[in-house]
Parts: structure tokens; sequence; C-alpha cells
């Protein structure tokens, strides 16, 4: 099989090109959990520049980051209290500008999350619509409703947030109004020509800062049309997801407001990028990522499938495929600051269902660490990692993970943060397992995170994970991590990827092989064996390997009876 997939420009990695996020190493930093320059137990922006060494020799294009406006943290951030402005918990705008300065300095452009299906309720906007009167042009910003009941004391409806519990809060005046996650974020009204004027004001405000891109919070979900007589959650809950028409969610009106994202993005040189975060049917993906949109959207068909070859195979034919069509490059990405992170994840036993999955069950059965298999997990993720480096398209890494970071499962309820954990009782346990402080160094309070503690508890075992550990062990994941970054440089020239036949990586000892090959312009040869048993090496020059490689005998694993051990992968050149 030799099915060639994707033969979309040529990209060259210029500092002004404007193509540069379609094959761009995005590393997402999630501020308050990265570095502490002030010892608050916070991150903020000037650890963030201190850090830009350490960024550099990563070698990844782009950095996102996760937000770090003002806000009471209800939502880690996701509730916003002013769009144009840094917390002050954070750094200011001042060290926002240095912070930007210092990136693109060292060649690194610049993401930022934008979230625009809810602001918090400490918004100047959300303040006054509480302080004025139901009907009034301040509660047309958000979606605000009566009640049922003889006197309005029941919800408009039996919703549920995405984070448990009601979707419907109650005011003082006793109207409602809605949010999809939790109580401090309500959901804006769309329909409202201030709230659309005001977000375009926003993509000024950071694209005349110098900010690249734009990564867009629930894409999906601006759109609403709430029908006079709403449905019971039942009802919507039944409803189809994929004809454009549902009264919440993936609405076809959306792209009409990225529509004119696209006009302010497009009148900037280069244009501003844009990457829409929309849990949408894998065909809907398309006009999120259209040039006249948002021009590119997630895929996380990786991050929710089990390390299989065949399920691999299949979420990357398809996602090339459609990228595209769509002219648009994909996107991969294993974990981000709401998921599992993927070691913890990949060495969790096979339950039915989803790795994803596994992972949150996990979790809730109190996240006992010896229930991992920590050492096939790791050693899963970097053969999976590695092999999606290899992929065409653009590559998110989440903080840490370039460090090989397990999740940390047993964070006591007294110092949970996450609204999921508070309004999802023995449902969720929320995501602050994967938003630990990261350790920099062996020792100290907080393992280097700052000159302070940490805002979530590290465990001791995070010190065999700090960089400083890492740094100059030649196979540890943070070299492994800096090896294929820059060996991948020279692979972002080109979106090509044709599948090869894996007949001559037969199986070395019994089992039928579970082998993916596939091939990039150039000679390089990607290669992963997800199966347990050793395979054997097509032959080639080795790169980069995710894990020692054997030989049938003695040796370095590269001669004529090279074997590719088992949840291993390489690249090579031929
Ligand atoms: C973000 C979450 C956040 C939610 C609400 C998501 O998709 O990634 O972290 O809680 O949106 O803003």
């Amino acid at each position: 099989m030799t099915d060639s997939l994707q033969t979309t420009p040529t990209t060259e990695l210029l500092t002004d090109d404007p193509t540069w996020w379609r094959q761009a190493a995005v590393y997402q930093i999630y501020p308050r959990s990265f570095a502490d320059s002030n010892g608050d137990g916070i991150g903020d922006l000037p650890g963030i520049t201190a850090k830009v060494p350490y960024l550099t020799a990563l070698g990844v294009d782009a950095v996102w980051l996760s937000p770090f406006y003002p806000s009471a943290l209800a939502d880690g951030g996701y509730d916003v209290d002013d769009y144009r402005d840094v917390d002050p918990k954070i750094g200011t705008l001042a060290q926002f500008d240095e912070m930007i300065t210092a990136l693109h300095g060292a060649g690194i452009k610049v993401i930022v999350d934008l979230v625009p299906n809810h602001s918090s309720d400490r918004h100047v906007w959300f303040q006054e619509a509480l302080a004025a009167p139901a009907g009034s042009p301040a509660r047309a910003r958000y979606i605000f409703r009566d009640g049922l009941g003889e006197d309005g004391e029941l919800p408009p409806s039996d919703w549920t947030s995405i984070f448990g519990g009601p979707a419907w809060t109650r005011v003082a005046d006793g109207q409602w109004y809605l949010h999809s996650f939790a109580s401090e974020q309500p959901d804006w009204d769309w329909d409202n020509e201030e709230v659309r004027d005001d977000f375009l004001t926003t993509l000024r405000f950071w694209s005349d800062r110098g900010v690249d891109g734009f990564r867009v919070d629930v894409a999906h979900g601006l759109a609403k049309s709430l029908p006079e007589a709403l449905p019971s959650k039942a009802e919507l809950d039944a409803l189809p997801k994929a004809d454009g028409d549902h009264p919440v969610w993936d609405r076809d009106e959306v792209h009409e407001i990225y529509a004119t994202w696209r006009e302010v993005f497009d009148s900037y040189d280069p244009p501003r990028t844009a990457v829409a975060e929309a849990w949408v049917e894998p065909s809907r993906r398309a006009r999120y990522a259209s040039a006249e949109g948002l021009g590119q959207a997630f895929n996380f068909d990786l991050l929710e499938a089990d390390f299989d070859a065949t399920a691999f195979h299949d979420i990357i034919t398809y996602n090339l495929k459609a990228a595209d069509e769509s002219g648009s490059s994909t996107t991969w990405v294993f974990s981000n600051h709401d998921v599992v992170r993927h070691p913890t994840r990949y060495g969790l036993p096979p339950l039915a269902g989803r790795e994803i999955k596994q992972g949150a069950e996990w979790l809730l059965a109190g996240g006992d660490a010896s229930e991992v298999d920590a050492e096939r997990g790791l050693r899963r993720a970097r053969a999976a990692s590695l092999f999606m480096l290899g992929l065409p398209g653009s590559a998110y890494v989440y903080q840490g993970e370039e460090l090989g970071l397990p999740e940390v499962g047993d964070i006591p309820e007294s110092q949970r943060q996450d609204p999921a954990f508070f309004r999802n009782p023995g449902v969720d346990v929320g995501r602050d397992g994967c938003r630990v402080p990261l350790p920099w160094e062996r020792t100290g309070e907080s393992f280097g995170f700052g000159p302070g503690p940490a805002h979530l508890p590290q465990p001791t075992w995070f010190r065999d994970f700090s960089v400083e550990a890492e740094e100059g062990d030649p196979t540890s994941t943070l070299s492994l991590y800096r090896a294929a970054l820059a060996a991948r440089r020279e692979l972002q020239t080109d979106e090509t990827l044709t599948w090869e036949a894996v007949a001559d990586t037969g199986a070395v000892a019994g089992a039928e092989p579970q082998v993916l090959h596939f091939s990039r312009p150039g000679g390089w040869h990607v290669v992963c064996n997800f199966g347990p048993t050793p395979v054997a090496m097509p032959t080639g020059e080795v790169l980069v390997a995710s894990g020692p490689l054997g030989d049938a005998g003695e040796g370095p694993g590269n001669g004529a009876d090279a074997v590719l051990p088992g949840e291993t992968a390489v690249w090579l050149r031929a």
C-alpha cells in the first residue's frame, strides 16, 4: 500500500511567512502552572519570559497561552473578567509586551486563548446586566429568561451544564441566566451587536500587540437559537448535532461570526491565524477550518484513541484528507489542560471503552498510582509522540509532556480547584492532575517552579521528571523531544505523507505485526511498532528513536538483523 496523501503547498518557516502555522510545533503553556517568578505560588508572564531559552532549546515554533486575563479563576482563567488586560496575579500588559518581544526575538510565534462563548460573572457587562431590569439592553448581551412555575421559581429548562449541575442560575430579581459551564461563566448572546463588535475590538487589541494567532475556546457554541418553549434536556440531547440546526451547538450561523473575524485577521500582515476548539462531528470541522473562517480546527481523534495501529492509521488518513479538502492543515494532540496526561492513559489496564475514559475512571477511583504501569505508559507515550511529530500538520505539545510527566492522580479533595470536581461530585474528579506546576529542578519547595510554593501539590516523584534531572540524560523524554523537534524542521517544507507497506517488518517472534510505516519527502521514514513483540526494522539510518533499539544478536540495533522493539517508534533516513 503506497497511497500518498496531501500535496499542498510548500511551507517555508520564514518569520513573516503567512503559512507558518500549517506545520508548526505549538507548545501549550498553562500560565499559572508554568513558571512563577515572584514566589506567590502562581505562574506568571515574567516566568514565561525567563524560560524563553528553554523553549528555544526545545525547538518549538509557537506557544499557545491558556487564558492570562483578569479572572477569579472559577474555571482556571476560562472565566474572563476583562478580555483586554492581564490578570494582576499573572503580570501586567507591559510584562506581556516584554514576553512577546522575547518570544518573537527567539523566532517563536504567540497564540492566545480567546474565550467567546461566555465571560465571567465579574465582567463589567454582566455586572451591568445584574444591576439593570429584565428586558433591558444590558441584559440582552447575555441569555436571560424568566423561570417556570407560579413565581418563576423553576429554571427555564432542566438543562445541565457541561461541568454538571443546572445550566441556569437565578438572579436577585427572579430571572435566570444560561451558563453552559460553571455558574460564574454566563453565556454571551451572540445575536447582540455590541457583543459582536466588542470581540472584534478584542481581536484587534491583541493583534496590534503583536499576537500571531488565536485559539478559540468552545468555538462551536457561540450561535444559539433558543425557542420560546425550550426543549427538555432529554429532547435536547436527542436532537441531531450535525445538521447545523441544533439550538445550542454547532449551528451554521456561527460561521457568519467567523467570517467577520477573518476580515480582521486578514487586515494584518501576515494575517493572524486561528484554531477552533470545536467538539463537532469530524465531517463538520471543515467549515471551522476553511480559509473564510478560522482557518484551522483541532482534531482530538488521536487523543481519544487507543494505542492501536489500525485506529491511528484510520484517524491519520481521514484527517489529512479532510484538512486537504478544506485547504487547511490538521492538528495533532495527545495531551492538554483538559485531559489525563497520555503517559498515564497509556499505562492504565485496558478496560472497555476509550483510553481517555479509562483515565477519568481511574481518577474517579482515587488515582492510585500503583494501578498504572508507568514504564509501559511512558514507553507508549514516547512512541506515540515521536510518531505524531513526524506527521504533516501542526503538532501540539502540552507543557510537561516533553518531560514525560504523568498525571497526578491523588490530589486531596481539599486542594482541588477545578469546577468540574465541585459541580459533579462523585462523577468527575476534574482536571487538576494535569495542571500541577512544572518541576524545573530536583530540589526546592516547588521543584524550581518558583521561589515559593506551588498552587497545587507536587508529589515527591516530580523531581525525577524535572528539567534538571532530564537535561543531561540522552535517554530522557526531554532529549527525545528536543531531537525530534530539531529533526522535524527538515520535514516542515512539504506536507505529503505516503503510507508504506509493512510486509518487510514481519514479526520477529509470533503475533501479527501491529506496525505503521509512512514516508515523507527527502527519504524520511517514520515507523511505529504498536504491538508488544519486536519486528524487523526497515533499512535506513536511524535519526531518532523513542526507546532503545535491539538487535537479533548483540549490537546497536542498526545492522541487517536490527529489530524494532515493541511499543517503539523510530525515524529513519533511507
Ligand atoms: C477549555 C476548558 C474550559 C472550557 C470552558 C474548554 O474547552 O479548554 O478548559 O473549562 O472550555 O471555557
